[in-house]
Formats: structure tokens, C-alpha cells, sequence
């Protein structure tokens, strides 16, 4: 971190209920957490914030001089998401509560059902931000947007061309089963990169650095809910913060990427395949099959700890085509109805009614003489009998 006085970008998102299922979040909830915030303001405790949706997700951006991981900060997200769950509450509204999975807070958010992406850093003459957030899907639903944007030069020209960027980025990739991380450089170890973060739903990009300084370049929101609560309880849909400009990538490359509607996990009732279809405020909202998960991308200036803004950057007719190859995705991997890789794998079931079916079911299965002994490999990579 270089000298001088730092500002940071809270973005903290919980689903605490929903209009019409779990099609959009009703505007009295936003309201109700807007006044915590403005209270908040008042008091000095943040900077500046802006409240929204993604789809059924409330979203509180917040800039503050508190840095990351503080106390007060994440109180004060926890309070405004108890406000508007009370109104959530009051309306009847379709899962009330549902992200918050505990009743008391105890200093840390992180942990307790919302998600959270924040960076910490000293401001540019000039910083422009973007803050992505999406519904109906997973954190590692951006590891290939972030591989695009921080380590593709056919996707981000400025690695080849501008001086600053030619360095490279480092990725922190988080192992969310074993809450472990590991960083890898780009371009340099691109292909053991790729090995891990092509299985989003376990190695989740966490946060990437410019190589040169290591000053933060993108943060990503890594909870996920069913390993918090250990059973299905919604998805974790995620929130990106990512700087652009002078230095990083510019605003054009990191929207890039999401030119291309690629498929992620988390439609319908978390358990399905679908294409990640940008959009603008307007239009974030789901309905078809409970989507198809949608990313909202909106873009702010932050100055002396203010947020300037937004620009609702997917709301272009240039993402049009985009969101038209979404539908024919849509249409196309919807008529596999109940079977994989529409519906996601066994693993990624464990937390749904499949392991009740196989207790079930357990007694029906007969033995079969196949004329070999099938050798499965167990999590050790070591080849083993089948009891
Ligand atoms: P119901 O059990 O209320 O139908 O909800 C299913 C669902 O929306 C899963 O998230
Ligand atoms: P959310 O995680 O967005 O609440 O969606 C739940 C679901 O199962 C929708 O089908
Ligand atoms: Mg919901
Ligand atoms: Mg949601």
C-alpha cells in the first residue's frame, strides 16, 4: 500500500426476502435500509452509499476510512439488513430473512449469511470503480470474467500495449471447502491458474494485485451459504469490485468479458446451469425458470471517499446481442429438464433432497455381476475397491 490516506469500498449484499418469490427485492426494503445508511452518513461512520438490487439481493455500497473488516462498518450493514428484513417481515415478502442465518452479531458479517466485498486503497487523482453484482448464481462465477480481464490480451489489450499492465496481475485463488488460499501469477502460471479456477463451484478468485506494486486491483464476495449453514438455504449470489483505468484495465475490458453470456451455477433453486445474462437496473429481475442469473455492472468515480455515480454500464444496446445469445442458451439447456449439466453435478447436490433419495433407495440396490470389480478414486487421487 503506498503512503497517504486510504479510502474503502464496502459492497455487503443479503437477500432478506423478495417480491413475487424470488423475482426482485421489494422497494420498501431498500428504503428501510437506505434510512440506516443515511443515519449512518450523518453520524461520520461512512462517507457516502448507495443502495440497489440484484434481483432479489439487496445491495449496500458503502466508501468509509474504516478499512476493511471493521466492526463497526459490517454492524452497521447488519443493521440496515435486520430494518429492512422487519419491513420484509411486515410485507409478507417471499423468504424473509433468508440470508441471515444467525440472530446475534458478533463483530464480523463475514460468516453469518451476507456476502462481502471490500478493498482498501489510496485514490487516484482519478478512480473509477465497478461494482458488479449478480443474481442466481455463485462467487466463482467470476473467476472467467477475471481470468479474462486480468490475464487475456485478447481480451484486454492494455496487457500488451500499456507499460503498466505488462507485468501482469497476481490472482489469490481460494479453496472454499478447505479454507485455504494460493496466489498465482499471470501470465506465468496461467495454466495451473486455469486448472484450479475452471472449478468455480471449489476455487473461487478472491482478490487479484498488479504484480508491480501489488496495489488491489478486483475483490470478489467468497461466501457460500450452503457451506455456512450446511444445508441448501439460497445461493450465494456474488458482488465484484473491480478498479479500472490508468494502470489497470480500462473500464471497456473489464465490461468486456460479460460480452459473452458463459455458464454458471445457480439457476433455479441454486441447483442448475445457465447463462450469466448482463443487464441493466431495469431489468434486474428474474422470472423465467427463476432467471436466467443476471449481472448488473455499475460504474462510480470515487473522490475524497465519495462515491460519484452511478453509470449503469450493461444498460447499452452494445450488450444486446449478449443478452439475445443468453436466451438461445436458455432455451437450448432448459430442454434437458432434470438431467446434467443442466441440473449441476452429485457434488454440488449434497445439500438438496438427492442424498435422501439415495437413503431411500439404499435397500433397492441389488448387487450386479459386471465381471470386474469397479476401482473408484477416493479424495486421496488413490485408486480404491467399492465397499
Ligand atoms: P418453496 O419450497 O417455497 O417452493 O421454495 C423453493 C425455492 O424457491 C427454493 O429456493
Ligand atoms: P436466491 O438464492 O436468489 O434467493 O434464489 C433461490 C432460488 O432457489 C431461486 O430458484
Ligand atoms: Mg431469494
Ligand atoms: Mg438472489
Amino acid at each position: 500500500m503506498s503512503e497517504g490516506r486510504t479510502t474503502t469500498v464496502s459492497v455487503i449484499k443479503a437477500d432478506i426476502g423478495s417480491l413475487a418469490g424470488h423475482h426482485r427485492v421489494h422497494p420498501d426494503t431498500i428504503l428501510a435500509a437506505s434510512r440506516v445508511l443515511a443515519e449512518a452518513k450523518r453520524k461520520g461512520v461512512i462517507k457516502s452509499f448507495y443502495v440497489t438490487n440484484a434481483g432479489d439481493d439487496l445491495q449496500l455500497i458503502m466508501t468509509h476510512f474504516k478499512g476493511v473488516d471493521n466492526p463497526e462498518i459490517h454492524e452497521l450493514a447488519w443493521t440496515a439488513f435486520r430494518e429492512a428484513t422487519k419491513v420484509a417481515k411486515d410485507l409478507g415478502l417471499y423468504a424473509a430473512g433468508q440470508d441471515l442465518l444467525s440472530d446475534a452479531f458478533s463483530g464480523n458479517i463475514r460468516g453469518l449469511g451476507p456476502g462481502v466485498a471490500e478493498m482498501e486503497f489510496v485514490e487516484r487523482p482519478s478512480e473509477p470503480i465497478v461494482v458488479f453484482m449478480a443474481d442466481k448464481t455463485e462467487p466463482g462465477a467470476f473467476n472467467l470474467p477475471l481470468y479474462k480481464i486480468f490475464a487475456d490480451p485478447f481480451n484486454t489489450a492494455g496487457l500488451v500495449i500499456d507499460p503498466r499492465l505488462h507485468d501482469g496481475f497476481i490472482f489469490e485463488v481460494l479453496d472454499v471447502f478447505e479454507g485455504k488460499a494460493v496466489e498465482l501469477r499471470a501470465p506465468e502460471e496461467i495454466y495451473d491458474l486455469l486448472a484450479l479456477i475452471g472449478t468455480p463451484s471449489r476455487y473461487v478468485v478472491k482478490r487479484v494485485y498488479r504484480k508491480s506494486d501489488r496495489e488491489i486491483a478486483a475483490v470478489v464476495s467468497s461466501e457460500r451459504l450452503s457451506l455456512i449453514a450446511g444445508r441448501y438455504v439460497g445461493k450465494d449470489d456474488p458482488v465484484m469490485i473491480v478498479r479500472a483505468q490508468s494502470g489497470f484495465p480500462a473500464v471497456g475490458e473489464v465490461l468486456e468479458p460479460f460480452a459473452f453470456p458463459h455458464l454458471v451455477a445457480g439457476w433455479m433453486r441454486g441447483s442448475h446451469h445457465g447463462p450469466l445474462m448482463p443487464v441493466g437496473l431495469k431489468d434486474s429481475k428474474v422470472s423465467r425458470f427463476d432467471g436466467p442469473p443476471r449481472v448488473i455492472a455499475l460504474g462510480f468515480q470515487v473522490k475524497n471517499g465519495e462515491l460519484i455515480g452511478p453509470a449503469d454500464l450493461f444498460d447499452d444496446p452494445a450488450f444486446d446481442e449478449a443478452r439475445r445469445q443468453a436466451q438461445m442458451i436458455a432455451d437450448y439447456i432448459r430442454r434437458h429438464g432434470p438431467f446434467m449439466p443442466h441440473r449441476l453435478g452429485p457434488e454440488e447436490m449434497e445439500y438438496t433432497t438427492l442424498p435422501e433419495v439415495l437413503k431411500r433407495l439404499k435397500d433397492r440396490f441389488k448387487p450386479v455381476e459386471m465381471g470386474y470389480k469397479p476401482k473408484v478414486k477416493h479424495e486421496s487421487g488413490e485408486a480404491a475397491d467399492v465397499d
